[in-house]
C-alpha cells in the first residue's frame, strides 16, 4: 500500500516529524519563513494530510487546491481561526488542534506581560542600557501594584483558569466573564467570581483576554470599552490580535483612557500599528505565548498523533469538528 502523503507547512520540533515519518511520506516546506500563498496552493495538491500553523490561512481555496484525498488538517496551535472549519466539515475533512499542553506556558507569558507593564520593566531596562541610571530616586519609574488589585479575565477556559490559579499568590480579586458559568465548587476553589462584561470593564485594574477569535469576539475591546475601563487600568492580550481594535488602542493609550497595554498578538500580524512603536506605555512581544522548548515539543507530538489517528480512520483525541464523523 502506498504511504499517505503529508505536507508540513514549516519545520516543527523533530519529535513530531519523526512520528509522522514512521508511517507517512512527509514533505516539509523548506521556505525560509511563512510559506507564501502561491507555494502553499501548489504544495497541498493531492496530500492526504496537512500539518498547518496559525500563520497559514487555510480557506476554501487551499482546501479545494488540496483535492479529494485530503482527510485531515492538523493545526499546530490551540486556536484554529485560521481554518475555514465549515468548508472542511462540508468536505468531510477532520480538523484537530493542540489544547492543554500549552495552557500553563501561555498563562505564564500573560503574567510576564502583566507584571512587565505594571512595573515598567521594559522602560527600566532601556534606561539602564542607555547609561541613564543615576542611582535610586524617589520618583523613578513609579508603577502600579499588582498585589491586592482586581484582575478581570475575559474568557475562562483552560488559559483563563490557569491565570486565576497564579493570581492567588498576589491576593488578587479575580472576576471572570465567559459564555458559560463554571461550577460553584471550582469558583470557590479558584477564589473567583463571575461578572458581566460591563462589570469587568468598570472594576478591573488588569484585564487579560483569553477568548478565542470568532465572529462574536472580533473587536470585543474597542474605543467604547476602553473608555469604560478605569483610567489607571491595563489591557493584556495573549489571545488573538483582532479581538482588540488596534487603532482604538493607540488612541486610548495616547489619550490616557487606560494606563497601559501589553500584547503578544496583533490585529494584522506581523504588521503593527505604527504609532504603537513610539509609545512607552505598551509592552509588545512577537506571539510567543506557547514558546518554550518543552511546550513546543509537546505540541509537535500532539499535532503528529492527531494527524495519524485521523489517517488511520480513528477519532483523533483533539478533534475540533466532531460533526464530520458522520460524513465519512
Ligand atoms: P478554551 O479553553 O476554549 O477557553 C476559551 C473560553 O472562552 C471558553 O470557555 C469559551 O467558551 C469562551 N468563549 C468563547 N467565545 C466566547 C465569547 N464570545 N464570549 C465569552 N466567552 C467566550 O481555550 P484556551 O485553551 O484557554 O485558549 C484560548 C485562546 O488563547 C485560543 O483560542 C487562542 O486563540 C489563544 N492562545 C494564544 C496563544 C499565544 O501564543 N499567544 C497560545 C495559546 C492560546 P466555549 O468553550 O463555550 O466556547
Ligand atoms: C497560539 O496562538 C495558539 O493558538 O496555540
Ligand atoms: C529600597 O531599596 C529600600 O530599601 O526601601
Amino acid at each position: 500500500m502506498t504511504k499517505p502523503r503529508i505536507f508540513v507547512t514549516r519545520p516543527i520540533p523533530q519529535e513530531g516529524l519523526e512520528i509522522l515519518k514512521g508511517c507517512c511520506h512527509v514533505e516539509v516546506s523548506d521556505h525560509d519563513g511563512v510559506i507564501p500563498r502561491s507555494l502553499l496552493l501548489q504544495r497541498v495538491k493531492d496530500v492526504d494530510g496537512l500539518l498547518t500553523l496559525l500563520t497559514d490561512m487555510i480557506d476554501k481555496e487551499v482546501i479545494h487546491a488540496a483535492g479529494k484525498k485530503l482527510r485531515v488538517i492538523s493545526n499546530y496551535a490551540v486556536g484554529y481561526n485560521n481554518i475555514d472549519v465549515a468548508e472542511a466539515t462540508k468536505r468531510g475533512i477532520m480538523i484537530t488542534n493542540t489544547p492543554g499542553v500549552l495552557t500553563e506556558t501561555t498563562a505564564d507569558l500573560a503574567w510576564v506581560l502583566l507584571m512587565s507593564i505594571a512595573r515598567r520593566i521594559v522602560e527600566g531596562d532601556k534606561l539602564v542600557r542607555a547609561g541613564k541610571f543615576r542611582g535610586w530616586e524617589p520618583m523613578l519609574l513609579l508603577g502600579t501594584d499588582i498585589y491586592e488589585s482586581t484582575l478581570g479575565l475575559i474568557g475562562f477556559g483552560r488559559i483563563g483558569q490557569a491565570m486565576a490559579r497564579r493570581a492567588k499568590g498576589f491576593n488578587l480579586k479575580v472576576l471572570y466573564y465567559d459564555k458559560n458559568p463554571i461550577s460553584p465548587i471550582i469558583e470557590k476553589e479558584l477564589g473567583v467570581s463571575r461578572a458581566n462584561f460591563d462589570e469587568i470593564l468598570r472594576k478591573s485594574d488588569f484585564i487579560s483576554i483569553h477568548v478565542p477569535l470568532n465572529e462574536e469576539t472580533f473587536h470585543l475591546i474597542g474605543q467604547k470599552e476602553m473608555s469604560i475601563m478605569k483610567k489607571d487600568s491595563y489591557l493584556i492580550n495573549t489571545a488573538r490580535g483582532p479581538i482588540v481594535d488596534e487603532k482604538a488602542l493607540v488612541k486610548a493609550l495616547k489619550d490616557g483612557l487606560i494606563r497601559g497595554a501589553a500584547l503578544d498578538v496583533f490585529e494584522n500580524e506581523p504588521e503593527i500599528e505604527k504609532e504603537l512603536m513610539s509609545l512607552d506605555n505598551i509592552v509588545m512581544v512577537p506571539h510567543i505565548g506557547s514558546a518554550s522548548y518543552r511546550t513546543r515539543t509537546k505540541m509537535a507530538i500532539m499535532a503528529a498523533n492527531n494527524l495519524l489517528s485521523a489517517l488511520k480512520g480513528e477519532r483523533p483525541e483533539f478533534l475540533v469538528n466532531p460533526e464530520v464523523l458522520g460524513k465519512n
